[in-house]
C-alpha cells in the first residue's frame, strides 16, 4: 500500500495538527492502559525535533454524543503526556491556539460536527488553529469518516504519522485474497456483528480459525450443540453456519470449544470444566476448558502467522481467566511465527497477565480499524492520505 511519507522538511516551521487516538481505558480519572498514548509519542517527538512551530494534538475519548461530558475529558491524559514528552503540554478547551509548542485539545467528540464531518466545524478548527499541515497518526480511528480525520485531511496537505505507517506495514502482508498457508486467525469477544466480516474473509484465506468468547457460543449452536443459558446470538446462527460452510469449502480448519468452564453465574464460586455434551440446565459458558486450551495450543504451535483479536473468555474474573492467559502465553512463545495482536480487550489482557508487547511481532492499536483493514476494507483515514 503506497502512501506519502512524513519527512523532516514537511514539518519544519509548520503549524501541525496531529490526529491521534487516545481513546484509552480510564479508571478513577487515571489512564488504566497506555499503549495508544505511548505509541503516539514518536510522531509528536518527530514534529518537535524537526522544528514544527506548533503541534496541536487532537483526539477523542469514548462516545460522548456531541456534547461536553466531564466523564470523557482528555484532561486526564495531560499529565501522562507531559511525562512521556518530557515537556509541558497546554490543555485547551475551545479549539483555539495558545503559546506552547504542544497543545492538547479537549475531546473532539464534544462537538456535534465531528461525527457528521460538518464543513462549518472543519472551518472552525482551521480558523482556530491556523494549521499548515495535517498528520493522521490515529490508526485505531481511521475507519471513521469524521471531521478530524477526513475533514481536515481533505483541506490540508496530509501525511501519515509514524504509528500509522508502522501499522500499515505490519498488517499489509495479510491482505491477500488467496490462501495463506500457515495462517491462524484467533477471534474472541462477545459480539458476532463486528467479527463476521473478518471471519468470512479468513474462512477463505486462513489455514485455521480458532474461536472463543461469547461469539463461539453462536457457532456451537450452529454446530448443533446445546449451550444452555450461555450468551449467544440466535439471529446470527445462520451467518455462523454460512461461515462454517465457507471454511469447509476452502479447507480452512475451524476450531471451536470441545469443553468449557461453566457456572450458573459469573460471580459463582462453583465452577466446572464440562465437555460440551454435559452443558445443560442453568449453565453458562464463561471460558474455554482445559481440553480446548490443549487443542488450540496444538494449532498455534504449528502456525507460521497468528493474528489474534478478542479474548476467549471472561478473563477479568479469576475463575475464567485461564483460557485467555494460556492462549496469550502460547502465542507469545511462538518465536518463529509472525504474531499479531489487536483490540482493546486483547491489550487489557496483555496488561493484566503482565506480558510485554515486545513478545509479539506487532501489537496493533486498532480494534475495529485492525479488523476492517485486514478484511481488505479501505479505511477513510488512510485513503485521504493518498
Ligand atoms: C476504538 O477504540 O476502536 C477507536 O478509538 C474508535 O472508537 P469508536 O468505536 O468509538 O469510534
Amino acid at each position: 500500500m503506497k502512501i506519502k511519507s512524513l519527512t523532516p522538511e514537511v514539518v519544519k516551521d509548520k503549524v501541525v495538527i496531529v490526529r491521534v487516538d487516545f481513546n484509552v481505558p480510564i479508571k478513577n480519572r487515571q489512564v488504566a492502559e497506555d499503549t495508544r498514548i505511548r505509541t503516539a509519542i514518536p510522531t509528536l517527538k518527530f514534529c518537535q525535533e524537526n522544528g514544527a512551530k506548533k503541534i496541536h494534538i487532537i483526539s477523542h475519548l469514548g462516545r460522548p454524543k456531541g456534547k461536553c461530558d466531564p466523564k470523557f475529558t482528555l484532561k486526564v491524559i495531560q499529565p501522562l503526556l507531559e511525562a512521556l514528552l518530557e515537556t509541558k503540554v497546554a490543555f485547551r478547551t475551545d479549539l483555539t491556539s495558545g503559546k506552547s509548542l504542544f497543545q492538547l485539545h479537549e475531546n473532539i467528540r464534544f462537538y456535534p460536527g465531528e461525527k457528521t464531518n460538518e464543513a462549518t466545524f472543519i472551518q472552525k478548527i482551521l480558523k482556530g488553529l491556523s494549521p499548515d499541515i495535517f498528520i493522521n497518526d490515529g490508526f485505531a480511528v481511521s475507519h471513521r469518516a469524521h471531521a478530524s480525520i477526513i475533514g481536515l485531511g481533505s483541506f490540508l496537505p496530509s501525511y501519515p504519522g509514524i504509528l500509522l505507517q508502522k501499522e500499515i506495514a505490519a498488517l499489509s502482508p495479510y491482505l491477500h485474497k488467496k490462501k495463506m498457508p500457515g495462517l491462524t486467525l484467533v477471534v474472541g469477544g462477545a459480539k458476532m456483528e463486528t467479527k463476521v466480516p473478518i471471519l468470512k474473509h479468513f474462512a477463505r484465506t486462513a489455514e485455521n480459525i480458532i474461536v472463543g468468547g461469547a461469539l463461539a457460543n453462536t457457532f456451537l449452536v450452529a454446530q448443533g450443540f446445546n449451550v444452555a443459558k450461555s450468551l449467544y446470538e440466535p439471529e446470527a446462527v445462520e451467518i455462523a453456519r454460512e461461515i462454517l460452510e465457507t471454511a469447509q469449502v476452502h479447507k480452512t480448519g475451524f476450531h471451536n470449544l470441545v469443553d468449557a468452564i461453566c457456572a450458573d453465574d459469573i460471580q459463582s464460586k462453583e465452577v466446572l470444566d464440562l465437555p460440551l455434551e454435559d452443558i445443560e440446565g442453568g449453565m453458562k459458558i464463561f471460558d474455554i476448558g482445559k481440553k480446548t486450551v490443549a487443542s488450540f495450543q496444538e494449532v498455534l504451535r504449528h502456525s507460521g502467522v497468528i493474528i489474534w483479536n478478542g479474548p476467549v473468555g471472561c478473563f477479568e474474573f479469576p475463575p475464567f481467566s485461564n483460557g485467555t492467559r494460556e492462549i496469550l502465553k502460547t502465542i507469545a512463545a511462538q518465536k518463529s511465527a509472525k504474531t499479531i495482536l489487536g483490540g482493546g480487550d486483547t491489550l487489557k489482557a496483555l496488561h493484566q497477565f503482565g506480558v510485554e508487547s515486545t513478545a509479539f511481532s506487532h501489537v496493533s492499536t486498532g480494534g475495529g480499524a485492525m479488523l476492517k483493514f485486514l478484511e481488505g476494507e479501505e479505511l477513510p483515514g488512510i485513503e485521504i492520505l493518498r
